[in-house]
This record gives structure tokens, C-alpha cells and sequence, in this order.
């Protein structure tokens, strides 16, 4: 996606349009979801502009603490003025959510048809995510995640999960 009003661009490695373009057109109407950790908004937007073309009722939650975070044992924080700037033309299909993934799961029942993490890339984070996010799956639903290619967070798939797909093998991707 070129998008000349678009700042950032860097951080997300966003490669994954062709998965969430499988998972809009696999999602019902009337259907919840959650994207954790949305960066500059990259995905985000790709996942909003879907929804919008779709012509689904679609409850998009967009979650992300924009705090201090771990790739690669290297630190990284969002910036959410960024985020908000170019969000702006999809920001009626977002709802986006200020939150720590683990406590912003509780909120939910299981109620949701996706949920796609991408945010703490450590082990640990990345297990406690699956553990916070899972039960908030319906039956039929979909969990998955991005940088299986990542140590870290490809222990923490295969310790809960046998026979997940991937896609362009950074993409994991559960169908419960
Ligand atoms: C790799 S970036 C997301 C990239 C985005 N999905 C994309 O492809 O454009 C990771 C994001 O997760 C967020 N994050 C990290 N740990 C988090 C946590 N515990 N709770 C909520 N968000 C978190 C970070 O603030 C960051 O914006």
C-alpha cells in the first residue's frame, strides 16, 4: 500500500493484506474482531479499508497500549498521534482501543470471530496473549498472529497449538 499522507511506515513490517483479505471475506455478518498491536496503523487501515468494501457489519476493535515494547530484545514504542493522523479516512470501521493486551481481554466475552496478535514479540508475552485472547473465541472462530518466523513467539504458538497454518511464513493462523 503506497499512501502519500502516511507517516511512518518503518516499524510494523506489515505484510499480511493477503491474510486478512481471507479472513473479511470468511467473516459473517455481524461479526467481532480484534487486531492487538496496530503500530502506525498499517494493518489497521488494511483491515478497515476491507471491512468498508466488504459490506459486512463488522466490529473492528483496534487494541494497543502504545507503551514501551520488546522485538529482538530490541525496544520500540508507537506513537499514537501518528496513529490517529493516518487513520484518519477508515476511523468510522475502527474502534481502537488504549489498552495493555492481557488487561483489554478481559473486557471481552466470547464473543469474537477473530483475533490477530502482533504486539510483545517476547516468549512470555507472546504465551500470555494466546492464554488472555483465546477463551474470547467462539466456536468456528480464528486466532492468529504475526512473526512465527520470531524464536520467541513460534515457542509460544507450538506449545498451544498443533497443525496451525501459515501464511508467507511469518503469518500463524488458528481455526478453532
Ligand atoms: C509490530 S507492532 C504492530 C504492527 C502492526 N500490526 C502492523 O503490521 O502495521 C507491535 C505493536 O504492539 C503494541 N504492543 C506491544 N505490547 C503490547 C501490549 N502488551 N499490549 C498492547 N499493545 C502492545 C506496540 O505498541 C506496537 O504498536
Amino acid at each position: 500500500m503506497i499512501r502519500t499522507n502516511f507517516r511512518g511506515g518503518e516499524g510494523g513490517g506489515f505484510n499480511y493484506p493477503d491474510t486478512y483479505k481471507m479472513i473479511v471475506d470468511l467473516l459473517p455478518d455481524n461479526a467481532n474482531i480484534v487486531e492487538v498491536g496496530v503500530w502506525d496503523g498499517e494493518s489497521t487501515i488494511c483491515m478497515a479499508e476491507l471491512i468498508r468494501d466488504s459490506g459486512k457489519r463488522v466490529k473492528f476493535y483496534a487494541v494497543d497500549s502504545f507503551k514501551p515494547f520488546m522485538i529482538d530484545g530490541v525496544k520500540h514504542q508507537a506513537d499514537y498521534e501518528i496513529y490517529f493522523f493516518n487513520t484518519e479516512h477508515v476511523r468510522n470501521y475502527i474502534h481502537t482501543i488504549i489498552c495493555d493486551s492481557q488487561m483489554c481481554a478481559k473486557f471481552f466475552d466470547r464473543s469474537l470471530d477473530f483475533v490477530f496478535i502482533d504486539a510483545d514479540h517476547e516468549y512470555l508475552s507472546v504465551k500470555a496473549d494466546i492464554a488472555a485472547w483465546l477463551p474470547k473465541i467462539k466456536a468456528g472462530g480464528i486466532l492468529a498472529g504475526h512473526d512465527y518466523d520470531m524464536e520467541g513467539v513460534k515457542k509460544a504458538v507450538d506449545e498451544v497449538f498443533d497443525n496451525i497454518e501459515q501464511f508467507k511464513n511469518t503469518v500463524w493462523l488458528k481455526r478453532l
